[in-house]
């Protein structure tokens, strides 16, 4: 058995030729995947195929008093007398990064002035399309809420 072994290695080292082939082999097929890759990306963005995300909790460690409201990276979380909601802060034309102005209670897209409303209805601008609103809850004996985005 360990001849056998003994024997196999000798093999492998006195034709170096086999090594090279198997690994000329092998990225043979990876240029193929990359290839393949390649091709059928653009074609599946185009097509706006994507692949669902899980839902993420985002925790807020802070309160929000009834008119207020809370700027996170990916949204904004406003609260009445009645409730607290939350609203993406990705633009829905292309992506851009909105900014919430105070004084007009809207919501800015400074790419191409998308304007939405606080409850993430869409007003003015090329954005077609509403915001996303996602599910806040209030966490049991903490202060703040839990954003599932
Ligand atoms: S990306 Fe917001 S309006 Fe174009």
């Amino acid at each position: 058995m360990l001849r056998n072994i003994k024997q196999k290695k000798q093999k492998k080292r006195k034709n170096p030729d086999l090594n090279r082939r198997r690994l000329l082999g092998g990225s043979g097929k990876s240029l193929w995947y990359l290839a393949l890759l390649g091709i059928f990306y653009p074609l599946l963005r185009f097509v706006n195929f994507a692949i669902p995300k899980k839902p993420r909790k985002v925790r807020v460690e802070t309160d929000i008093p009834p008119g207020g409201f809370y700027i996170g990276a990916d949204f904004v979380v406003f609260a009445n007398a009645k409730k607290v909601w939350a609203v993406s802060r990705t633009c829905t034309h292309l992506g851009c990064k909105l900014a919430y102005n105070e004084t007009k209670r809207e919501l800015i897209c400074p790419c191409h002035h998308s304007i939405f409303s606080k409850a993430g209805k869409r007003l003015a601008g090329p954005a077609k399309l509403d915001l996303p609103r996602y599910k806040v809850n209030k966490t049991a004996n903490k202060p703040g809420y839990m954003v599932i985005i």
